[in-house]
């Protein structure tokens, strides 16, 4: 059997005929189903790459100190995760890559069980089965029964939901997985666009005790800081997970590049322009929200991340049909496990033009 297919369907194909009835609006499409970063790479990110494009030698796997220890300034500035050392922290291209290979790298395998939220980003599904895996989507601990997953995906806040999980909920699946030597890999990616709530890290010492043993924890600069074309993201957490990352990927000349480390190191350091993009989300969220709700939508959860779990008490792919007739592309909820099949996950990362027009286009 083919690798490749092993993997789940990808789900985007199936969207491609709303996308074309969208693009006949005549006042274009509003794509708001992928969520991709619009706002320009803040100046001085955009500074640090240009100083860093002296580039000739290899860059080394696990990073410049520099860049590992802007990770850390950041994670206890921020959010308050205390006590890592410059050996816990690993650049990795942008964390796509790392959670859909993470598995692998950690030699999971054929016979052992991966789990993961029960609506999730498809890629820890991917990584699963790239691994020849089993796999459980579900948000309920009891659901493994005896059995004993391997790893554990946590997001929160969540890709597509916008829930964010309390500190004790968090700190129940820690313990639950220390118990059970499962592995505990947290996605953080949404941990700075929160709206209506306070999501904290597993890495928080309120959370995991102060210690880092068995948890990994994953972050993106790609929506905090507009980077999703440089691939600048990093794990941090168990010296020796992160140490077992860092061997199997020295071998696979997985790099960040240096460029690339450079600006990821700007943009860690740097909170304003962070703030300003939060600033700009905020409002967009704020406009598209009200028009949905006026358009008879429910929303869900969305107290964090770049989405609005949105329901009009109907099939996914009806509401999806109901909006591109309006020129508004969406992602169905389905894509995300069958439990979102009366939600669509509507994304605020256009710009505030295309916000504009998709409410005018849901008031009218
Ligand atoms: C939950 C979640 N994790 C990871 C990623 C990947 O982000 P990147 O590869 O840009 O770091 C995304 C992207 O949308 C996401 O939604």
């Amino acid at each position: 059997m083919s690798v490749s297919s092993r993997l789940p369907d990808f789900p985007w194909d199936h969207l491609v005929r709303y996308a074309e009835q969208a693009r006949q609006h005549p006042d274009g499409i509003v794509d708001l189903s992928v969520g991709t970063p619009v706002d320009p790479t803040p100046e001085v990110v955009q500074q640090a790459l240009r100083a860093g494009a002296d580039s000739p030698g290899y860059p080394l796997t696990i990073g410049r100190p520099e860049t590992r220890q802007a990770a850390l300034d950041w994670l206890e500035r921020n959010h308050g995760v205390t006590g890592l050392g410059l050996d816990q922290v690993l650049p990795v291209i942008g964390s796509k890559e790392l959670i859909g290979s993470m598995a692998v790298h950690l030699g999971i395998g054929a016979g052992d069980l991966i789990g993961y939220p029960e609506l999730a980003y498809p890629t820890y599904e991917v990584g699963a089965a790239l691994a020849g895996a089993r796999s459980l989507a579900t948000d309920s601990l009891t659901a493994f029964g005896p059995e004993v997953p391997r790893l554990l995906w946590l997001n929160s806040p969540s890709n597509p939901t916008g829930r964010v999980l309390p500190v004790d909920h968090l700190r129940k699946v820690v313990e639950w997985c220390r118990e059970r030597g499962t592995i505990l890999v947290s996605d953080e990616c949404y941990l700075e666009c929160a709206w209506e709530a306070e999501p904290v890290s597993v890495l928080h010492p309120d959370v995991c005790g102060g210690s880092a043993e068995g948890i990994l924890a994953v972050h993106s600069l790609s929506k905090r800081s507009n980077l999703a074309g440089y691939r600048c993201a990093f794990v941090a957490g168990d010296a020796a997970l992160v140490g077992e990352l860092l061997a199997v990927r020295k071998n696979l000349g997985l790099q960040m590049p240096g460029p690339q480390q450079r600006a990821m190191a700007a943009a860690l350091d740097d909170d304003v322009h962070a703030s300003e993009q939060h600033a700009r989300y905020a409002a967009r969220r704020r406009v598209l929200r009200d028009a949905l709700e006026g358009a008879g939508f429910r929303i869900d959860h969305s107290e964090a991340s770049l989405y609005l779990w949105a329901t009009h008490d109907e099939d996914c792919w009806d509401t999806v049909a109901g909006l591109a007739e309006r020129g508004i592309l969406v992602a169905p909820g389905s894509f995300y496990g069958a439990a979102g099949n009366r939600h669509v996950r509507v994304a605020f990362t256009a710009t505030d033009e295309r916000i504009q027009a998709a409410a005018d286009r849901l008031r009218a």
